[in-house]
């Protein structure tokens, strides 16, 4: 949608440039802003690597990860000439002190040019270790210095636990307003994503039964078919729990379980998150083993095609303790939820790629039908389908054609496919146009990283002290370990089925 007021003047600077984050996600939404006319009229990106190259080469390379990446399909040739001539490459070492002149050059050359002082945005598309390295060198240059106009974009994880985190916050503050920090968790920018606030606050059916009174658990699914791909450097001392539970796992989780807000304030919904994060109930120590359960796969077979297992994957050391799949148990301690387990998975190498959250029902207090008419009887769920197919399905019962009285489960489907005829942006799409706008509504605030860090924080500890004696414990192509399957049956309860595998069948 076009916005109705000018968007300023604005220089995008993205270290990191050579990187995978640039030209998988980062230049193909740029692209896809340019195409719908929602960029700037002056807009220009800069950007820093530490490699030699000319503007051309630069050009090139991402021109190919357009062609493959982009949700439009292949770059028309016009099109991305337009757009690349905004594109220019600096070879810059975040590292040498003496470097750095050449950014702060340009910068002004292009200021010079339009006449005024842009906005800046500097996108640390960066590993968290040289994240400190490249706020220094912001710092020394003096080029982000203005509250209103100069804006820096963390990606997560932010930190590697709650020490690190708080450290490198304090840090960060030191040097940059609160105002300039836009902390990226991309999940935060998924339609489906923000949709679940439009689902819960826009209608008046569902706040009603949204509580434990007629909730009887929640399941949080983010399966993915994908290992680690050329990413193996960084996700062997990351895993899943600091690459997905700590941020977008625990991210849908605020969103489905927190308290109306009173506004669309940036602040009033960061603070409703943070609440409902402090309300999840500590893991103790000594429950970490019913609260949480780790994996790592092995070699099998996805979609029918053979996979290797993790520790054969590129750059992944063959002893490697990693873990590739974690899975949770959380309480959240407020009138609203107490008493109501909320299960979270997430994996690499699982059978299909499906994000969902499923929300089961408590049974009808009386079943009035004869037994014979009830063998099929399942409880109400509601289930939000992030991605694929993305949309909303709700199961209910009734009754069966024909003269016997049968019941069976249907389902109601809302699929934004055929509802809309328009194709949603891509997350990065949405959150980057926000950060051009100074919006920070989708961006994550210190407290809540923090926060964040502080649920993981117990489980991190556990599992560091105690090597997996039984990796690799789940197969290339399964729903993960076993002991994910006890976690939950605890309870008396099991992962359910997701909705694409029950539609296709
Ligand atoms: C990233 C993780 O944040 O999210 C990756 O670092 C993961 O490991 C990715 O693959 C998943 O994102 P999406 O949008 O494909 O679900």
């Amino acid at each position: 949608m076009p916005h109705a007021a000018p968007l300023e003047p604005t220089i995008l600077v993205i270290f990191g440039a050579g990187g995978d984050l640039t030209w998988r996600k980062l230049i193909p939404a740029l692209y896809n802003l340019y195409l719908d006319r929602l960029l700037p009229e002056r807009f220009a990106i800069v950007g820093v690597a530490r490699k030699h190259l000319d503007d051309g080469a630069f050009r090139r390379r991402l021109r190919e990860g357009v062609d493959l990446f982009s949700r439009r399909g292949p770059a028309d040739e016009v099109d991305w000439d337009r757009f690349s001539a905004h594109v220019a490459y600096l070879s810059d070492d975040l590292n040498d002190p003496a470097s750095g002149p050449a950014l702060s050059q340009r910068l002004e050359e292009l200021e010079r040019t339009w006449g005024v002082r842009a906005n800046r945005v500097f996108y640390l598309a960066i590993p968290p270790e040289m994240v400190e390295a490249a706020a220094a060198h912001l710092q020394r240059l003096g080029v982000c210095r203005d509250c209103q106009r100069d804006r820096l974009v963390v990606e997560k994880p932010f930190g590697r636990d709650l020490a690190t985190a708080v450290a490198l916050d304090r840090l960060l503050s030191g040097m940059f307003a609160e105002s300039q920090m836009y902390r990226i968790d991309h999940y935060l920018g998924k339609e489906t994503v923000q949709n679940i606030l439009a689902f819960r606050f826009a209608n008046s059916l569902f706040e009603p039964i949204w509580n434990r009174r007629y909730i009887d658990h929640v399941q949080i699914t983010v399966a993915e078919t994908v290992g680690v791909e050329e990413r193996g450097g960084y996700y062997d001392r990351s895993g899943a729990l600091r690459d997905m539970v700590q941020n977008h796992l625990l991210q849908i989780l605020c969103l489905i379980a927190m308290e109306p807000p009173i506004s669309f304030d940036a602040d009033e919904i960061r603070n409703k998150k943070v609440d409902l994060l402090r309300a999840i109930r500590p893991i103790r120590a000594e429950e970490v083993h019913y609260s949480a359960v780790r994996g790592q796969y092995g070699k099998g077979t996805v979609n029918g095609r053979a996979m290797p297992g993790y520790r054969e994957e590129p750059g992944i050391p063959s002893g490697s303790i990693t873990e590739t799949f974690a899975a949770f148990k959380l309480y959240i301690d407020n009138w609203r939820w107490q008493g109501v387990p909320f299960y979270l998975r997430t994996g690499k190498r699982m059978p299909a790629r499906v994000s969902e959250v499923s929300i089961l029902f408590r049974s009808a207090p009386h079943q009035p039908f004869p037994a014979a008419a009830v063998e099929n009887w399942q409880p109400n769920r509601l289930v939000i389908r992030i991605q694929p197919e993305e949309g909303i399905v709700t199961r209910i019962q009734a009754k069966q054609p024909g003269t016997r009285l049968q019941l069976g489960p249907v389902d109601m489907q809302f699929r934004y496919q055929d509802a809309f005829s328009v194709a949603p942006p891509e997350a990065y799409e949405t959150l980057l146009l926000d950060v051009i706008r100074g919006d920070a509504t989708l961006f994550m605030r210190a407290d809540q990283v923090e926060c964040a860090w502080k649920i993981v924080a117990p489980v991190l500890d556990a599992w560091e002290s105690v090597p997996p004696g039984d990796f690799p414990n789940y197969p290339a192509g399964s729903w993960g370990p076993e002991a994910a399957e006890l976690l939950i049956a605890h309870e008396g309860h099991s992962w359910l089925q997701h909705t694409l595998q029950e539609d296709r069948k």
